[in-house]
């Protein structure tokens, strides 16, 4: 893992932004996997950003989302889809046919879970999957237990996480109890990860995937296993990892070539 300590949310996002800019100018047809959430507002402000000022071209890229709620209509203020559209999508000239999120309203849930795997598949594979932190450790929503080796599929929600997604919804009880998520298994094919992780609730949950053992009761621990995960953080997220000097040290002394 490449653990990178920036001051604040918005210097690290601007990182994040420069480095899947440089994803898209350099691969023609780019597959990008988005997160949902408050982490990555600040990236998704940059990228919009960065096509108005600088022409940066979505045309060409693809895209497929982490996760959705089950049930909830995707025209839902709180969906998944409805996310997407407001924060980036509308925003960008990404073609609508080329952005894939998981199938909430599915009739057949198991087989429309089948289909979004083959979709990455045909796609080539996600080249760059962003990637936000539960304050459980989950990712996309492998909540804690969830299968190391786990697919696209259906999960149900802790009460932790329904209480940390109510504010969408107007109250914890209105949080659909399931959703639909990418695996770990799924995840871990994508060549790269890139997981944000800003201010101090997250700060227990970065240093148990980062420095503490790996285990399903810590989903993003298993990204100890992938070849490139970038862990982008702010200094309060950092707060409790116990090796933060020497990250700083290392990211300090990169070759400029080396660097995102
Ligand atoms: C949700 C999403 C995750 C996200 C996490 C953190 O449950 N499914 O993809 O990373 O919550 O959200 P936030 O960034 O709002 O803290």
């Amino acid at each position: 893992m490449e653990i990178i300590i920036q001051p604040d949310a918005e210097a690290a996002s601007r990182l994040a932004a420069r480095f899947i800019a440089k994803l898209i100018r350099e691969k023609s047809r780019a597959v990008l996997g988005f997160a949902t959430g408050q982490t990555p507002l600040p990236l998704y402000r940059e990228l919009c950003r960065l096509h108005r000022e600088e022409k940066l071209d979505f045309d060409r890229v693809t895209s497929f989302n982490l996760d959705e709620y089950v049930g909830l209509n995707p025209a839902h203020p709180a969906s998944f889809r409805t996310y997407m559209w407001t924060h980036l999508f509308g925003q960008i000239n990404i073609v609508p046919e080329h952005v894939h999120i998981p199938d909430g309203l599915a009739p057949n849930i198991p087989i429309s879970c089948e289909k979004y795997e083959d979709e990455i598949q045909a796609a080539g594979g996600i080249d760059l999957q962003i990637l936000g932190i539960g304050t459980d450790g989950h990712i996309g929503f492998n909540e804690p237990t969830s299968s190391l080796v786990s697919r696209t599929r259906i999960k149900t929600l802790t009460a932790r996480t329904r209480r940390d997604n109510a504010g969408a919804f107007g109250g914890e009880d209105k949080v659909p109890p399931h959703v639909i998520t990418m695996g770990l298994a799924t995840i871990m094919e994508c060549r790269t990860c890139l997981l944000l992780a800003f201010g101090a609730p997250k700060a227990a949950a970065v240093a148990l995937a980062v420095e503490g053992p790996v285990t399903a009761t810590v989903p993003a621990s298993i990204l100890q296993f992938h070849r490139r995960t970038i862990v982008l953080i702010d200094e309060e997220a950092s707060s409790k990892l116990l090796r933060g000097e020497y990250y700083r040290y290392v990211y300090e002394h990169k070759p400029d070539w080396q660097k995102i």
